[in-house]
Parts: structure tokens; sequence; C-alpha cells
């Protein structure tokens, strides 16, 4: 799981009859240090990597967590929305809490039903009832050593079903080193695993058993190996030319000048008459909605905006019936996203997903959805995803366009276009030492600007995006026609401006911009397309991108914006695949 962000680990593992429990702040390298000094041996055992909620990064803090009597240990992924409550209540009966974490509530409060209750499972049971919030939670007994109970409510938890074992975990990345074949649980649904047989129950519902149906994982585990890059984030980086293929893939019918999409053949009808789409998403995901909502009213005339997950509820905003949501994510897990999706369906919205991890809560929420197919992504910083995630969109928007009158002429330009996608992608890539050599110029500057207009806005505000969550630096991410109204004060020489501008409609307008920022002395680094030399004479350097339509170049425009990061982040020795304080899936609001 470490892949995901953390600040501290720990395992526990039951050992006939005691359970040893190491923990550790930091990585999981020191909490290996530490095992190796402990005896830990037994065949049934928790572990996990927290990412601070309540209470600061510490080894006291960082999970498992037990009761009062070492009978009962516990690892949590989410938030336990009344701890407080339910803590107070604890303490007035006795309970010592020793921890400032919301899920040590969960190990006293199994411990509290034990007093009456003798079955493991059925304490825990009592117990989830009581919990508000979200949580995937797995549970260990002293006095029930051979079993493990595990349950989910709101956060991720699947069961893999292994040869001579059996593992839960919050992602399948986890699980690949040990099996593909697993069950995606639901919430609501708990799971009992002793000596290799499982139990799936409802913990809601007195316990009625249920059946849930097995998968396959097609992702292999090799997937999410370095295989000899020196991160992930370079690897994934340099796989966008088949993330970009494997999205496209039986998908374009260049025949028909359209897109077709597996999933949404059922609700092809109710499609054709949205009146209104919005796309939401967050950080990276919701950037690339900012592609999606200018391709959709190019090419299908249709009204659509842009929002942050997390503010749709909170908007009195006209949606209804008539009205879709396409909710973008990669990991399909990020809590706030998701609370969008079922504000939406409230208000009686068609709900589509553009998700790349197959079987997440988002793809099994929505109604109908479109997988990016791109493979696992690992560093958390979005790239494979983020242009897959872009390219899906503008898809989505010539597959309604094309029911919605635009002709099949203007689709078969757009797809001989997006087939030359991959192929323009590995150029850039070959650009990398050039780029690599600008972050060494540029590794001191503690502030940036990217600027970039229409389509490529969203290339201002991801490359600022991805250049601060890798390398610690402060970009600004500012529409180019902003900076007059405000920024343009701040700059001088020691603020470098990233301009985004390929030749497009506001070509000229961002040559405009350039000139304003280099009158006042700021250096320039501009990206713009292949042939046109001009910006040559007046920016500091200048990247290219290949030829293409205006609509797919915020595609081609990451590429350099994310290589820039990454070696900005590598020259300033941040830790890349893992940016301090950050996860890869947000599960919490
Ligand atoms: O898994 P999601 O796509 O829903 O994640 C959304 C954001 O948390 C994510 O894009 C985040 O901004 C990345 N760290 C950006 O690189």
């Amino acid at each position: 799981m470490e892949y995901r962000g953390y600040d501290s680990a720990g395992v526990a593992i039951v050992s006939e009859d005691t359970i040893n429990c190491v923990r550790a702040k930091g990585k999981v390298a020191l909490l290996k240090e530490k095992c190796l000094t402990e005896t830990l041996t037994g065949a049934v055992g928790i572990g996990h990597t927290r990412w601070a909620t309540h209470g600061e990064p510490s080894e006291k803090n960082a999970h498992p967590h037990k009761d009062c009597t070492g009978d009962i240990f516990v690892a949590h992924n989410g938030i336990i929305e009344n701890f407080q409550k339910l803590k107070d209540q604890l303490v007035k009966k006795g309970h010592r809490f020793v921890s400032e974490t919301d899920t040590e509530v969960v190990a006293h409060l199994i411990e509290e039903y034990a007093k009456k209750e003798k079955d493991f499972a059925k304490t825990v049971r009592l117990a989830l009832k009581d919990f508000h919030g979200a949580f995937g939670i797995v549970v260990l007994s002293k006095k029930n050593p051979g079993t493990l109970v595990a349950a989910r409510f709101g956060s991720p938890l699947i069961l893999g079903i292994g040869k001579e074992e059996n593992v839960v975990a919050s992602d399948a990345t986890a699980i690949l080193p040990i099996t593909n074949s697993v069950i995606y649980l639901n919430d609501g649904d708990m799971v009992t695993l002793s000596g290799g047989s499982y139990e799936i129950s409802n913990f809601k519902n007195g316990g009625e058993k249920l059946h849930r149906t097995t998968t396959t994982i097609e992702w292999t585990n090799g997937a999410a190996e370095l295989g000899g890059f020196p991160h992930f984030m370079l690897k994934e980086i340099m796989e966008q030319p088949q993330a970009l293929r494997d999205t496209m893939r039986g998908r374009l019918v260049p025949s028909e000048g359209t897109v077709k999409f597996g999933g949404l053949e059922a609700f092809e009808n109710r499609i054709r008459s949205l009146d209104h789409i919005t796309l939401v998403g967050m950080g990276t995901a919701r950037f690339t909605c900012l592609v999606g909502e200018y391709a959709l009213e190019e090419l299908a005339g249709i009204p659509a905006k842009v929002e942050l997950g997390s503010e749709f509820a909170y908007r009195s905003s006209a949606v209804n019936e008539k009205s879709a949501l396409i909710a973008v994510s990669q990991s399909g897990e990020t809590a706030d996203t998701l609370n969008a999706i079922r504000e939406a369906k409230r208000r009686g919205a068609l709900t589509l997903g553009i998700v790349n991890v197959i079987g997440s809560s988002i793809a099994r929420e929505v109604d109908a959805g479109i997988y990016n197919h791109v493979g696992p992504e690992v560093a958390v910083a979005s790239t494979k995803a983020s242009t897959s995630q872009a390219l899906l969109q503008i898809m989505f928007a010539l597959y309604l366009g094309r029911m919605r009158g635009r002709s099949k002429s203007d689709g078969q330009v757009l797809i001989k276009e997006m087939q030359k996608l991959p192929a323009h992608v590995e150029r850039i890539l070959k650009s990398a030492d050039k780029i690599k050599a600008l972050a060494k110029k540029y590794k001191k500057c503690e502030n940036f600007f990217s600027l970039g207009r229409k389509y490529n806005v969203a290339s201002a505000f991801e490359g600022a995006l991805k250049l601060k969550e890798c390398s610690y630096i402060h970009v600004e991410g500012i529409n180019a026609t902003e900076l007059k109204h405000g920024p343009i004060s701040l700059i001088d020489k020691n603020l470098p401006t990233i301009v985004v501008a390929p030749k497009d409609s506001v070509y000229e307008k961002n040559k405009s911009s350039i000139q304003e920022i280099k009158a006042r002395k700021g250096p320039v680094i501009a990206i713009t397309t292949e042939g046109n030399k001009e910006l040559e004479k007046v920016a500091d350097a200048v990247l290219y991108i290949p030829k293409t339509l205006e609509m797919l170049t915020p595609i081609l425009a990451f590429i350099p914006m994310q290589l820039l990061a990454y070696y900005l982040a590598v020259e300033r020795g941040t830790d890349v695949d893992k940016p301090r304080n950050l996860a890869k899936s947000v599960t919490v609001e």
C-alpha cells in the first residue's frame, strides 16, 4: 500500500497466545528494520500505512490500535465521524485511550461488546453498527487466533482468494502479488476469514450470509513494478503512448466518424436527449474536465460545466433527469467525487464515470461508465491516467456530438488526429533531456506562473499542480488573460512563467502575454507547436509539441509539464513517487 502515500506504518501478527505489534513513524523501511528485531511469526496478521487525519503522524497514532486488554487489534482506513461521542461514553465506562486517533475507538467498542457477547464476529458486527462515517476495517482477536474479521462501509475493501492464503486489502495492487482472483466487497459487507475459508455477511442486517461473485483482475503484478525505471512517475510518463492506444482500443469507429462505448449502450437514448452535463473530479481529474467542458460544447453543442466533486452537493444547481453528471477519477475512490455522484442520483441525474480502477467504488456506484484501461498508476502524481481522462472526454464529446448532428466527416477528421496521438507523445518524450536541462537551470526558483487559454487553461492548471506536488515549488496556474488583471505585478527576473501557446485560435493572445512578461524582464518557458520558430526570439526556452487539432493540444502539452515536474523533483531531491503529505487515493472528505 506504500504508493498511496502515508506518514507511519504498523503491523500486528497473531502468534499462538499473543499478538505482536510493531509500529513506526515514517517509511515502511523503518518498520521493516524494527520488525527484524522482534519475534513476528504467525499465519494471521494485519498491516497499515497511515495518512494522518486525527492526530499528528507518530508511532503512538500509527495503526494497528488495541483495546485496554491487548486482546483486540484494529487497522482502519477512513474516518469514524462520531468517534468523539463514542470515546466519551467509553472513557466514562473506564476505557483508557492512548492515541489521538478516531480508530482507537473501534478496538475499545469491540472490547466493550465482548464483555457480553463471546462470538468474535458478532462483537465486531455489533460495534460496526454504531459507527458513522467511512471505514474499511480489519480486526484481530487474541482469543480467536486463527480468525480475521474485515468490513467496509464507504471505504474500499477487496478480498483476494489465493491458493494457500486469503487476503483483504483496500487496493487491488496490494493483492496482486498473492492472487488475481478477487471479490469486491460492497458497503455493509463483513468478511470472516479463518482456516483458509471465508464467509461474507451483511453487518447491517443481522449478519445475513451473502454470496459475492469472484472476479479476475487483468492487471499483471509486474504492471505495478518499476521495471528498471528510477521512479514510477517516470515509468508512467513514458507509458503514455501505450496508455493512449489502450484508451482508444476497440472504441474508435472511423468508418462512421464516431466512437462506441460498450458500457454506455444501455443508456444511449437517455444520453442523446440530455440537455446539460456537469463534469466533476478533484485535483488533476478536475483539470482534465476543463478539456471535456470545451469539447462537449464544441462537438455536441451541449451546455457543460465543471465542478469540484466536493462542492456539487452544496450548489442548488438545476440538475435533474435531463442532466448527466460525469465523474472523473483515476482511483475511483475519491470521497469528494463519490459524494457528488450520490447527490446527482438524489436529484435524478444520470451518473456516468470515467475511472481507471476496475471494480472501484465510483465504477460501481455510477449508472454506467468508461474505463481508462491504462493499468495501475502507482506514483501519487497522476500522469498516464490524466492524458487518458482528457482523451476519453473528447471521445465522449464526439460520441454525443455524432448523435446530435455533428457530421461524419468532422468525426473522421478528429479520429484521424486522435490516432496520431501516441506517436506524437513518443516524439515529445524524446525531448526529455532538454527538459532535464531546463530543470537544472530553474531548480532554485521558488515561484513560477503557468499560463494558458481556452483548451490549455487545463494544461496551465495541471502543469502548476504537477510542479507543486512533485517539486514543492509554488506554481500558480492562471488563465493567461487574467495576468494583466493582477498577477502581473509579481513578474520580475526571478519569477519564470510557463506559457502554453500552441498555434491555435488563441495563439496571438498568448503571444501578447509573453511580450508583456518579457517587457517586465520575466523569464518565459514557452510550449508551442513544432515548426513555429518565432517564439525562440522572445522566450528564454521553447518546448515543442507536434501539430494537432486545437482540442487535442492539452493531451500533448501535459507531457512536457509532467517531465519538467519530474526532473525538478529529482533535482530538488523530493520524494518523487510519494510527495510529502499526499495520498494516492483521497478517501476522506
Ligand atoms: O483518484 P482520483 O483521480 O479521483 O484523484 C483525484 C486527485 O486526488 C488526484 O488527481 C491528485 O490531484 C493527484 N495527486 C494529482 O497528480
